[in-house]
């Protein structure tokens, strides 16, 4: 088991692995080389409260639901962002307890964060997630989408990439 072989070119991502080898959340979870269909902890967490609408790949349901694959560490960047991650109502709203959340939280943004996490962003810690969650977000549209055209500024997004993209029936 080598999580190391994850961070290949990813060296911001460096405190999660530490913090998620130490923490309650293990990197070997999702170890290359273990069979796919073993889930534990944040990654059965994962596939049991957020794979339906976000894919167990990432990979988001497009015209609906966001790609994090490639997409959720773009957010860390933004002052807003770190908080936004916890606010959003998948997230905040989840039956999860604190403590698994933000297991769960910090899995994603290292299994799907991988090269887009802002360089230096620590691991979510229990008390932010459980105070954040607990404040709704207003207006969570308009803000994802000045977060989005602020990334765009940045260079970090496409300009016509919204994460989430058109489901096969709005493509026509
Ligand atoms: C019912 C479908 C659904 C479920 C279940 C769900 N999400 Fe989401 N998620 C969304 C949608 C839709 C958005 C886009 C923002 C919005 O409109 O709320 C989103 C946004 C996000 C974002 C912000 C990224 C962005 O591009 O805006 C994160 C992070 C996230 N979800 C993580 C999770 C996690 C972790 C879970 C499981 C605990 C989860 N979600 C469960 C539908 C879902």
């Amino acid at each position: 088991m080598k999580p190391v072989r994850y961070l290949r070119g990813s060296f911001p991502l460096l405190p999660f692995a530490l913090a998620l080898i130490s923490g309650a959340a293990s990197a070997v979870d999702y170890a290359p080389g273990r069979p796919v269909e073993v889930h534990e902890g944040a990654r059965l967490d994962y596939a049991l409260k957020c794979k339906g609408c976000h894919g167990l790949s990432g990979q988001g349901t497009p015209g609906h639901v966001p790609r994090l694959d490639g997409f959720v560490g773009l957010f860390t960047h933004l002052p807003e962002g770190r908080e936004y991650l916890v606010r959003v109502p998948g997230v905040a709203r989840s039956v999860l307890d604190d403590e698994r959340l933000t297991a769960v939280l910090n899995w994603v943004l290292a299994t799907y964060g991988r090269d887009t996490v802002a360089p230096g962003f620590a691991p979510y810690t229990v008390e932010e997630v459980a105070a954040a969650r607990r404040r709704p977000l207003e207006d969570r549209k308009g803000l994802r989408e000045r977060m989005l055209a602020e990334l765009r500024t940045r260079g970090l997004l496409a300009p016509d990439d919204d994460g989430i993209g058109e489901s096969p029936e709005q493509r026509g």
